[in-house]
């Protein structure tokens, strides 16, 4: 498959991305809540680019590059006016929301914006809504939390801001946040996030953290692999497999 970026003849394999394909070719679009290791789903838009093909009769249309497949005959522009005025209006809105965000200003300062010109959020936090965690926290299996209240007031929380007893305590959600936003705190094996402490477990051979023991549950449950395999870390099976192999030899 070839598809055409900024003027430039680009093949493109099955399961791609536009921006995939743009990133091999060094290509740069900017991105807020896209991460390689998950499903984008197109939640900052900023990724946004204009797509058109030589049937469209000149017709365009704007597509978020994360989640749109980078087809044959694709002809695509990433810095066309429509779409740096697209950038500057997001990026200013999400100034609005989260004026203190370093990862936020430093975009929007590269689009030469300083200051927001809609007004700012009262009690501004660094979440900018993209939806990652929520995402995250589905793939696992969990869906703990999820998008809650309306305008304004829009956050991502546990239900009813409670205590969810569907939480493993996994941290994927704060892994993934792009703002680090979502915190989580570790003391004494005990890991407190989402309002809820989850006992940690350590490797048996090199004392390492591992995982929470409601993980290991969890993902024993959906794997059926015993518990003996969650008692030592992934870098320990390593070390176990290669002494296996070198005492084959
Ligand atoms: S990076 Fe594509 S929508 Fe955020």
């Amino acid at each position: 498959m070839i598809l055409t970026i900024d003027g430039k003849k680009i093949s493109s394999q099955e399961g791609e991305s536009i921006l995939d394909v743009a990133k091999r070719a060094n290509i740069a679009i900017p991105t807020l809540c896209y991460k390689p290791w998950t499903e984008a789903h197109g939640g900052c838009r900023l990724c946004s680019v204009e797509i058109t093909r030589d049937s469209w009769d000149g017709w365009k249309k704007v597509v978020t590059s994360c989640n749109h497949p980078a087809q044959d005959g694709l002809i695509v522009y990433t810095n066309t006016e429509r779409i740096l005025k697209l950038r500057k209006t997001l990026l200013d809105l999400l100034l609005a929301r989260c004026p203190q965000t370093p990862e936020v200003q430093k975009m929007a300062k590269e689009y030469g914006i300083e200051t927001t010109s809609y007004k700012e959020r009262e009690n501004p936090d660094d979440c900018i809504l993209c939806g990652l965690c929520v995402k995250a926290c589905e793939a696992i299996g969990a869906n703990a939390i999820s998008t809650v209240l309306r305008g304004i007031e829009k956050k991502i929380d546990t239900p009813y801001s409670q205590p969810n007893d569907a939480c493993i305590g996994c941290a994927s959600c704060a892994e993934v946040c792009p703002t680090h936003h979502i915190q989580y705190q570790e003391k004494e094996g005990i890991r407190h996030i989402w309002k809820q402490d989850f006992p940690l477990l350590k490797c048996s051979q090199c004392g390492r953290t591992i995982i929470t023991k409601a993980q290991r549950d969890h993902f024993m449950e959906k794997s059926h692999l015993s518990a003996r395999y969650f008692e030592k870390c992934e870098l320990c099976h390593k070390k176990e497999t290669a002494e296996q192999f070198y005492k084959l030899r």
